[in-house]
């Protein structure tokens, strides 16, 4: 099976990250095969909606706006509320009635804006829980583009054997794995023999994992030795069938009983050197797995052995997706 056989998720998508969509702002997104438009109206709600404007096709996030309220494409000035009517046309005249664009479900939390998507257009049956980043510092974002599948990247959180030969983890230990709906839960504990610059080699590291949907993981790490915690954020955005738009975001926290190094730090290179220089980390060993899932097949009944992990489980629980 190829991994275009896997047909796109139902779930909440990251089309923006929240800071980047200002009052005002319009800008085009990509999600499941459907090119939207991406608003945030002057009150500070964000929008989403079909893209292409239903008189003459113009995208109404190039180069649309928002004025009074409403989104005005464009072409010729038709005019369209948040909800996706069509509330005038360019020419002061009535639009037909019933005319409008499909109006996506938008959410926002922890810093970023998800668009709900179902392959059978069905509203939301869940939400992703509200995340506050008050005390970390200031979330900082790589995207880059990968050619898979949401559920391939996903499933490097319960890959416990990839760990190690991949990343060069040691010491692997699976400590829970609870699924609830479509919220999974795990966590596991490692040793990171290559540690981090200038903080040390051979560092225990303290993982808990928190699955929402197949576009939407946060994992909190934890390395107890220096007291440092961060939040990592794994958005993949299924854009077209084989082609994934990935953000990883991180921010990073002191706990109160931190290591005399990160404590003795000023704010401002705590949260700019010593978060960028994790941040880069952390990507650097997300990437170490770009080259086998740009190229890996989906196989879906895998030959699984001991030592592989729960990826039996994380498949039965991903099925819920694809109803
Ligand atoms: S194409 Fe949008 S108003 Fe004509
Ligand atoms: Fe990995």
């Amino acid at each position: 099976m190829t991994l275009a056989d896997l047909p796109f998720p139902s779930g909440w998508f990251v089309l923006a990250r929240g800071a980047d969509l200002r009052a005002g702002q319009v800008q085009p997104a990509q999600l499941a095969g459907r090119e939207l438009v991406l608003f945030r109206g002057e009150t500070g709600v964000a929008h989403a909606l079909d893209a292409h404007c239903p008189h003459l096709g113009a995208h109404l996030g190039h180069g649309g706006v928002i004025r009074e309220g409403v989104l005005v494409c464009p072409f010729h000035g038709f005019r369209f509320a948040p909800d996706g009517s069509c509330v005038g046309t360019g020419y002061g005249s009535k639009p037909p009635r019933s005319v409008g664009l499909t109006c996506h479900a938008v959410v926002e939390t922890g810093g970023w804006v998800f668009a709900w998507f179902h392959p059978q257009a069905a509203p939301p049956s869940w939400h992703p829980p509200q995340l506050s980043m008050d005390e970390y510092t200031p979330v900082q974002c790589t995207l880059t583009e990968l050619r898979t599948h949401p559920q391939e990247t996903t499933e490097n959180s319960v890959d416990l054997g990839h760990f190690a030969f991949v990343h060069g983890y040691r010491d692997m230990e699976l400590h829970a794995f609870v699924t609830e709906g479509p919220h999974l839960h795990t966590r596991y504990t490692f040793v990171r023999p290559q540690g981090f610059p200038g903080l040390g080699r051979d560092l225990r590291v303290e993982i808990s994992v928190h699955v929402w949907g197949l576009g939407f993981s946060f994992v909190d790490v934890v390395l107890p030795a220096l007291g440092l915690h961060t939040r990592q954020y794994v958005l993949p955005t299924p854009v077209a069938p084989r082609l994934t738009a990935l953000r990883l975001g991180m921010a990073l926290r002191r706990a109160p009983e931190a290591d005399w190094r990160l404590n003795a730090v000023p704010r401002w290179f705590f949260d700019g050197w010593v978060a960028g220089r994790a941040h880069r980390t952390y990507v650097e060993d997300v990437m170490q797995d770009r080259e086998v899932w740009e190229h890996k097949i989906h196989v879906a009944r895998p030959l699984l052995v001991d030592g592989d992990g729960p990826i039996g489980r994380y498949r039965a629980w991903c099925q819920q997706f694809y109803g």
